[in-house]
């Protein structure tokens, strides 16, 4: 198969997890006799210091020529002052809204041999093996009205039928394919727009008798998050909920540096990417851990361009790596040999 591949490697940390994400792309084309061509382009921090915006209208019309998109990450403090139009961050939310990738997934997945490394108990790591399917372009963060004043400020959160219908066709589809299970995060005690969800999941479920269905208070699914963390296959909500509980079951499996995530749309394009930032603290150390990176890349080739043995193969590289006594420098350990980002990076490139 051919694949175009748009690679926006952005700042900090991005371009050096990204260069490590393309080796490992390049060698599943050499092993699955794929050809993945790349085309790069700016975003970010680096796009403004070169044209003047953190999405420039270049990137967008690259990025619609290509099959997927592969992302680093953006921002630093170089550009914290700046006025908002002028902030990194502004270009990944405007990438979103334009592609119109409505779902963004996370999976969250103890890694043999690392659940030492989470802050909560082993025991309770161990079999943590979950999904997040987050709304990512509609509620609060879009909403209208919104306006501040010195004395008032208002935020709306509104939802239609048909932005909580695919997001949740999206999380059915996933159960049917994972442990069958859906956990529905929302305020229906609470929020009328969670009331429509909470219907619309329902009508959904008749789609899929073989799918499990729990609703779950937004509070108490904060708790069982850390609580149990494994009884969760499928966790489905809208995007405020979704970008709290992400960050919070992110950590429950040890570090950033290994959590990739996808944000996708109905037919399959999909922008790939670390769940982490650019640590500027740890840029230009080639200390950082591609893993998230890579396994981004896995999930790419999964949900983009459905190659699932492709990137099974990428997964099983990257825990192997880990199994076999190897880590980088956040997720050290007793008996682990710390390497750094190109030496963890050829290790996987063995194993594959
Ligand atoms: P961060 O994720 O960049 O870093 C948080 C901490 O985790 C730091 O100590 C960092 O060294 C460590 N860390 C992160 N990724 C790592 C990796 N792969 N390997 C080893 N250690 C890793 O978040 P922070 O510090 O809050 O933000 C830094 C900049 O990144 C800010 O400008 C922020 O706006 C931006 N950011 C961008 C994101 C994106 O591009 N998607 C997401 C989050 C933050
Ligand atoms: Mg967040």
């Amino acid at each position: 198969m051919e694949k175009t591949v748009a690679v926006l490697h952005g700042d900090g940390i991005g371009k050096e997890v990204m260069h490590s994400a393309l080796k490992v792309l390049r060698s599943i084309g050499r092993r699955f006799d794929h050809t993945f061509k790349v085309k790069t382009g700016l975003i970010g921090g680096v796009a403004i210091d070169e044209v003047g915006d953190p999405l420039p209208r270049e990137t967008i019309e690259l990025c619609e020529k290509c099959d997927a998109i592969l992302l680093g990450a953006v921002g630093g403090p170089k550009w914290d002052q700046n006025p908002s139009h002028l902030r990194p961050e502004k270009g990944l939310l405007a990438i979103r809204k334009h592609f119109e990738l409505f779902a963004n997934l996370r999976p969250v997945k103890a890694v043999p041999g690392m659940v030492e490394a989470s802050p909560l108990k082993e025991h309770l790591v161990r079999q943590v093996d979950m999904m997040i399917v987050r709304e990512l372009t509609g509620g609060l963060y879009f909403g209208e009205p919104k306006r501040k004043t010195d004395n008032d400020a208002v935020d709306t959160l509104t939802y239609t039928r048909k932005e909580i219908e695919r997001i949740v066709e999206k999380a059915f589809g996933l159960a049917r394919i994972r442990k069958g299970k859906v956990t529905s995060v929302d305020k229906a005690n609470v929020l009328e727009s969670s009331k429509l969800w909470r219907e619309v999941v329902e009508e959904k479920k008749v789609k899929y008798p073989d799918v499990e269905l729990e609703h779950i208070l937004v509070d108490a699914a904060a708790m069982k998050l850390i609580t149990q963390p494994s009884s969760f296959d499928v966790v489905v909500t809208e995007n405020l909920f979704g970008d709290i509980l992400s960050d919070e079951a992110s950590v429950i499996t040890g570090s950033l540096g290994m959590l990739p995530s996808a944000s996708i749309r109905s037919d399959g394009f999909g922008l790939y990417e670390p769940v982490h930032g650019s640590a500027p603290d740890i840029a230009g150390l080639n200390i950082a851990n591609p893993s998230a990176a890579i396994l981004s890349v896995a999930m790419m080739l999964k949900y983009s361009f459905g190659m699932e043995t492709e990137a099974v193969a990428v997964e099983e590289a990257v825990y192997s790596v880990y199994k076999d006594g190897y880590c980088t420098n956040d997720v050290k350990k007793d008996g682990y040999r710390v390497l750094t980002t190109t030496e963890f990076t050829e290790k996987v490139m063995e194993e594959l």
